[in-house]
């Protein structure tokens, strides 16, 4: 009997070929996504999940997936997943970092612009037929090349940003949980600093951190104050990293200038806040958004799962101790 895999959105349909050369698949083909109990009905008698950011695994939700290797998600970041226990139960969690790593700084770099140009509001102001005059001061903004740019979070994508701020002559400034080999600091130029000075002497902040329980609301109304009024703030991490609320006030009070921002608390709802100011510039979740690499992402979940199914190591665990303890155990077996 051929293995089962259970596909929880809709994903590419190259990636879902794939899959069905191989292993029976269950095509949930909508985008809603599955409740935690449908998602537990319907998993049943598979071996493998392809999940998406929006399909919650709770220590609950693992304890019942009997049966299941490897749940893949089509993410590099996996907050959604309750890592540990998944460990715990002998699951395996992949992610799909690197290709989407260029992508995604892409798009910070795009906020970082946008926000810092007024690009939104001069469009909208254009659009609505009110340029009628040119004026010394219309839509002015704030300048992006030779200024300071902050990078929390020195990771794949961080350091994606930091090349994308040296090619506009910028100063990298970076803080980090852990600080970055001295090649990495020296090829990108990224000076490591405590938070706090790097929110007192940025111009432009950008968030690159994962989602985890020290850093959600690592930015909040304290942190905001540390700020220049001239700053910016751009988040394509996740959006509980920073406190919505608190942010609203910030750029409400114009204690930071603008902020640019891709993702959200509570997703798909925005803080209504948000959505009245102008300095705000804001769009759904769209990092990683271009067919190449939405597809590279989805034909890389089904990769791992073929090789979870197929015995081989998958490219991207997010806990290979997962798979070292089952090949030490199929070894002391054999
Ligand atoms: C990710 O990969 O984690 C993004 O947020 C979705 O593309």
């Amino acid at each position: 009997m051929r293995p089962s895999v259970l596909i929880t959105k809709r994903i590419f349909p190259e990636a879902v070929e794939l899959l069905r050369q191989h292993f029976d698949v269950e095509y949930h083909d909508t985008d809603d996504g599955l409740p935690a109990e449908e998602l537990l009905r319907r998993v049943k008698g598979k071996q493998a999940v392809v999940a998406q950011l929006t399909d919650k695994f709770t220590p609950e939700v693992i304890a019942q997936l009997d049966g299941v290797k490897i749940i893949a998600n089509v993410a590099v970041g996996y907050d959604n997943i309750d890592v540990p226990a998944a460990t715990r139960a002998g699951i395996l969690v992949s992610n799909t970092p690197d290709v989407l790593t260029d992508t995604t700084a892409d798009l910070a770099f795009a906020l970082i612009l946008a926000t810092a140009r007024r690009l939104f509001e001069a469009n909208k102001f254009l659009m609505e037929g009110k340029w009628n005059k040119w004026a010394i001061d219309l839509l002015v903004g704030q300048d992006v090349h030779h200024q300071t740019l902050g990078i929390i979070g020195l990771g794949r994508i961080g350091r994606a940003v930091a090349r994308r701020g040296r090619g506009f002559q910028m100063r990298i400034l970076y803080s980090d949980a852990r600080r970055a080999p001295e090649e990495v600091e020296q090829e990108l130029g990224a000076v490591y600093v405590p938070l706090e000075d790097l929110l007192r002497e940025s111009d432009i902040v950008s968030i690159h951190t994962p989602l985890t329980e020290s850093t959600r609301h690592l930015i909040g109304t304290e942190q905001l104050r540390l700020m220049k009024p001239t700053a910016i703030l751009v988040n394509t991490s996740r959006g509980p990293v920073v406190d919505e609320a608190a942010l609203v006030e910030a750029l409400r009070n114009r204690t930071i200038w603008g902020a640019g921002l891709d993702v959200f608390e509570n997703e798909p709802k925005v803080h209504p806040g948000l959505l009245e100011l102008p300095n705000a510039v804001l769009v759904p979740h769209i990092g990683s958004a271009t067919v190449a690499t939405r597809l590279k992402m989805c034909m890389l979940a089904a990769e791992n799962v073929s090789a979870a199914l197929q015995g081989r190591k998958p490219p991207t665990l997010v806990n290979p101790e997962v798979w070292s303890r089952s090949e030490s155990r199929q070894d002391a077996e054999g």
